[in-house]
């Protein structure tokens, strides 16, 4: 390890400038809480001398107040920034580090080892050339180390260092070292993670750790850092397929237009020929413009803005890729995803899919299974939860161009967001393409729903009626559809307890059920709607994210969502079906406004107050609605 100069300063700054061309390795340090792996960044930090002194001066202070070292140094707390983890002595989110040698810089990702944070690890390693898996010599392989690596394995990390530590506590036995090396290695084969290198270290006292170990004279492979300065760095990114995702278009006057992005794989050069997806438009790099002028070349990393030789469209979130190994296209893939939030992931709700810079809306249609991540069993799933990982089929409202995971992570990962809080809800990696969809060609109808609906001499429409069971849903549906057909209109009514004889029998209460049920209902509705009638449906469609998916199923303006809003004290002294009752008798489960959440329309057409008016007066109140908007009856 090079001495580097005092971090402070002139000095320091020319120091890291020097290094800033130099190789980049990017690696994640994951284990259990307790494995040390704080401890071993910090002294990796420590030891190349690159702490800043104020952080120095704070680990000092921070030792004696906060730290498990008596008067020595806790090194730990160099790593663990936060103040509520070192208040609970555990790591709670991924803290990035960096520090370099003579030979390479570091990024060092430190992920937690909670068994909860696994969402935190899987950001960690996604970016990571290289894992080091940190284990307590005392344990063993626990069954977080084999989540951890079967995480590593899905997120393409497929080297991986096995620091063995706290040697000095199992009196640097062989033995020991010896016997998890043989089972970890065996479980890291299973998993495709080739690339095993195992190191005896004492992150402690710094054995192995940045020089050799005299205890451990029996070990004859490399100590930690230099393990690290000797990784094959090749991630073979700039030998890659030429891939760039469009940021932006850059046009700042009628003689301009450039495509602006970050190289994602590859390599570009003017004379090029590339292709646009997924438009899969052909043309030719012009220029390639940098942030001094023209270039000649740019790879991988490399922001650029691109001129192409022909006029052909090109938008954000499109990819500009080589000709000759083009990516795929497809709007539904197999893919495993890794599930980060609390609300589970439920098959058929909308989200929105980040893939590179471009964004879709995204349904799972299948869970084909979970993964056991301790023993790589598949067991049936509905739901993914916090911290699952699931292999899930997934339907895009777009075609986009992707590459498997496993060959390109940049064009092959994507991120699920929520479509209401714009969170990151989950990760995912794409397996391959399913090519269902690419057969079929939507067959035009002569006559339309405009046609239809003209005959019938109304316009088409969906009144949506969502609330409370007891509310007065299929009450007010009733008298509606009575009045409807007194005035000559043609409508339909889908009442969710009817239709749960037939079209959704197989579906019971449960989120995910009641997503299905919900996705149904709809279908038919839009297809009742194209058929020309007015359509009521009576649901109680607990959940906002279902009910908006069904609005955008519809034409602007044909969605009428009517909250049959009804406090759950008169529903339940209603009680029509006795069903309030068997619930808080725990005789059913998964009741809406008992056990299971209702989510009250936000901004809905109609708000019908059932508790306060009549069942008459709140049908002539839908239907003068109705009437007010002259195109509909
Ligand atoms: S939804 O939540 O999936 O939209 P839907 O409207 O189809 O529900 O069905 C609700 C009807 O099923 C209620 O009117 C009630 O008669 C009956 N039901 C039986 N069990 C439940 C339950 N656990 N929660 C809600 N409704 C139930």
């Amino acid at each position: 390890m090079s001495a580097g100069p005092s971090p402070d300063g002139q000095e320091f700054r020319a120091y890291v400038n020097a290094r800033e061309d130099r190789e980049i390795l990017r690696f994640i340090t994951c284990g259990s809480v307790d494995d040390g792996k704080s401890t071993l960044i910090g002294r990796l930090l420590y030891e190349s001398r690159l702490v800043f002194q104020d952080q120095l001066a704070r680990v000092e202070a921070d030792s004696r107040r906060h730290g498990t070292q008596g008067d020595n140094l806790d090194l730990a707390l160099l790593v663990d920034g936060l103040q509520a983890e070192r208040e609970q002595g555990i790591t709670i989110d991924v803290a990035y580090r960096t520090f370099s040698t003579a030979r390479r810089s570091f990024i060092a990702a430190d992920a937690p080892g909670h068994e909860q944070y696994t969402r935190n690890m899987a950001t960690g390693a996604s970016t990571a050339d290289l894992a080091v898996v940190l284990i307590d010599a005392r344990k063993g392989v626990l069954p977080q180390t084999c989540r951890h690596t079967t995480i590593l394995s899905l997120l393409g990390v497929r080297r991986v260092i096995l620091a063995i530590n706290k040697m000095d506590l199992v009196d640097w036995s062989r033995d020991v070292y010896d016997g998890i090396a043989a089972t970890f290695g065996d479980f890291a084969k299973r998993l495709d993670v080739t690339d095993v290198t195992c190191i005896p270290v004492s992150a402690l006292t710094g054995d192995n750790v940045t020089g050799p170990s005299a205890a451990m004279d029996w070990y004859d492979g490399p100590p930690l850092l230099q393990a690290l300065e000797s990784a094959d760095l090749t991630t073979g990114l700039q030998s890659g397929p030429f891939r760039m995702p469009v940021q932006w278009v850059n046009r700042p006057n009628a003689e301009f237009r450039g495509f602006a992005g970050t190289v994602a794989s590859g390599q570009v050069h003017p004379g090029d020929p590339v292709l646009v997806c997924p438009s899969r438009k052909a043309s030719v790099v012009e220029r390639i413009v940098g942030p001094d002028g023209n270039l000649d070349r740019a790879g991988a990393g490399q922001a650029v803005t691109l001129t192409l030789a022909d006029e052909i469209d090109v938008s954000r979130g499109d990819i500009i890729a080589s000709i000759a190994e083009p990516p795929s296209l497809s709007d539904q893939f197999a893919c495993h995803i890794v599930w980060m939030h609390e609300t589970p992931l439920l098959p058929e709700r909308p989200y929105l899919l980040k893939i590179g810079t471009r964004l879709a809306g995204a349904q799972v249609t299948a869970i084909k299974h979970r993964l056991n991540v301790d023993n790589l069993e598949h067991t049936a799933a509905k739901t993914l939860e916090l911290n699952d990982i699931g292999y899930c089929n997934i339907g895009l409202d777009r075609k986009i161009a992707f590459d498997p995971y496993r060959e390109l992570r940049e064009t092959g990962g994507f991120i699920l967001i929520d479509r209401y809080t714009h969170g990151t809800v989950g990760a995912g990696m794409i397996d391959f393409g399913l090519w269902r969809g690419s057969n079929l060609t939507p067959h035009q109808l002569a006559i339309d729903k405009p046609a239809r609906a003209a005959q019938k001499n109304q316009k088409a429409c969906v009144l949506w009626l969502t609330g409370l069971s007891g509310a007065g849903k299929s009450a007010t549906a009733n008298a509606v559809e009575k009045r409807l057909h007194a005035m000559g209109r043609h409508s339909y009514t889908l009442d969710g307890d009817n239709l749960r004889h037939g079209l959704t029998r197989d579906l019971g209460f449960t989120a995910a059920d009641r997503v299905e049920n919900v996705r149904r209902i709809a279908e038919v509705a839009r297809l009742f709607v194209d058929a020309g009638l007015i359509v009521l449906v009576s649901v109680i469609s607990p959940f906002r994210d279902e009910r908006r998916m069904a609005r955008e199923m519809m034409e602007e303006g044909e969605f009428i969502e009517v909250f049959v809003d009804c406090p759950i004290e008169v529903c339940e002294q209603r009680d029509p079906k006795g069903l309030y009752r068997k619930a808080r008798a725990g005789e059913i489960g998964n009741f809406t406004g008992v056990d299971s959440p209702y989510e009250p329309p936000e901004n809905p057409e109609i708000v019908l107050k059932t508790a306060e008016q009549g069942v008459d007066e709140v049908a002539d109140q839908v239907v003068d609605y109705l009437r007010s908007r002259v195109d509909v009856a």
